[in-house]
């Protein structure tokens, strides 16, 4: 059986995310979202808020377990009986970062990163520029799900 893992920040999850685990779920049997508990950062969302919403979002799609995790991302990999890390590349900017990553990750356990090029539809996309357009008042319709569209309206609000 075939494993996936596809860990992220996810704050907040975009149309990319989706996309790309979408595209796990049909080339994988199994699928792990791994989202990352970082207490040295301030996350708009909780990472327990970042799980509810993909957890939203995904509701009912079998061989698809979405969990938080604190610490090396290989430990969690090794907890959940996954040895392939998938992450998406948009650009040649995102790939030093993910490089050094994936090379860090099978170093310290062996474990293998595979990438997919971001489907070019959301190879703008940024969880970062997402928040910074609602802020400012602008729309993220076709950006970012349904319900994360609203929550983040609803956390900015506030
Ligand atoms: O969505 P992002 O910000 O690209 O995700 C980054 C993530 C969660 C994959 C990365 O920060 C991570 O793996 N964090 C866990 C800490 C870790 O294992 N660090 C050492 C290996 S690089």
């Amino acid at each position: 059986m075939t494993a996936a893992l596809c860990p992220g920040s996810f704050d907040p999850p975009t149309n990319g995310h989706v996309d790309v685990i979408n595209r796990c779920l049909s080339i994988f049997d199994r699928v792990v979202v791994g989202v990352v508990h970082n207490p040295s950062k301030s996350p708009l969302f909780s990472a327990e808020q970042r799980v509810a919403m993909l957890r939203e979002v995904f509701a009912g799609v079998p061989n698809l377990e979405i969990e938080s995790f604190e610490g090396l991302l290989v430990d969690f990999a090794d907890k959940h009986g996954v040895d392939v890390i998938v992450k998406g590349l948009r650009a040649v900017t995102d790939f030093d970062y993910e490089l050094q990553m994936a090379q860090m990750n099978f170093t310290l356990a062996g474990v293998d990163t595979l990438f997919v090029a971001t489907n070019p539809a959301y190879g703008y996309l940024s969880s970062s520029l997402v928040k910074e357009v609602v802020r400012l008042g602008g729309s993220v319709d076709g950006m970012v799900p349904a319900p994360v569209a609203a929550a983040i309206k609803e956390r900015l609000d506030s």
